[in-house]
């Protein structure tokens, strides 16, 4: 019973759109109309600037920690990474925004970073260095979801785990097909420093 109360717990936590709510309550946007249209924190950077794209962000990120905190910490008799993804799955569809969301990125941060603080340290360092490179989010989300990929199955790992970060990767890579379009074509989003 605790098991599906999590998971069910995860899956509305993951559902709240930040960056709906946000651009909605504080700026009077609805961001899906804006940039990517991609209710996440990337976007509302983008569309919000720095203060709304960083409360956003956090949000995004405490869904993520919550959902695997509450996994980790409140008897679930399953794997917390299991309880997670339910919190990502929420995020890429939420039922609070018409199944609409975003691509996960900062959600599955946010349960990296409680689950596995060196993984997150690791994975956000290369982020960085990716992002002075070549200045697109996307290029460096999807590189370091790869790289967690790597990390995770030649690290000290469970089997369950390597299976629930490559289940990740795998639907954050699908959420970026998109990106992937526009990198090829030249229009994809960049960043300025
Ligand atoms: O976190 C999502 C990011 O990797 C890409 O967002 O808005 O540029 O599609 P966006």
């Amino acid at each position: 019973m605790i098991n599906f109360i999590l998971i069910i717990a995860a899956y509305l936590l993951g559902s709240f759109p930040s960056a709906l709510v946000i651009g909605k309550t504080f700026y009077q946007k609805d961001i899906r109309q804006y940039g990517s249209g991609n209710l996440g924190s990337t976007n509302a950077f983008r569309v919000l600037g720095k203060k709304g794209g960083t409360i956003v962000f956090i949000l995004d990120v405490l869904k993520g920690g919550l959902a695997v905190l509450a996994a980790m910490y409140l008897g679930a008799t399953i794997h917390p990474l299991i309880i997670s993804m339910f919190a990502l799955i929420g995020h890429i569809y939420p039922i609070f925004a018409n199944f609409k969301g975003g691509k996960a990125v900062a959600t599955s941060a946010g349960i990296i970073l409680f689950y596995s603080p060196l993984l997150f340290i690791t994975l956000f360092i290369i982020f960085v260095i990716s992002l002075k490179i070549w200045k697109m989010v996307s290029l460096s989300s999807t590189i370091i979801s790869i790289a967690a990929v790597l990390i995770v199955w030649f690290g000290h790992y469970d089997l369950t785990a390597k299976i629930m970060f490559t289940l990740f990767a795998a639907m954050i890579i699908i959420k970026h097909i998109p990106n992937y379009k526009r990198i090829l074509n030249g229009t994809e989003n960049k960043v300025s420093f």
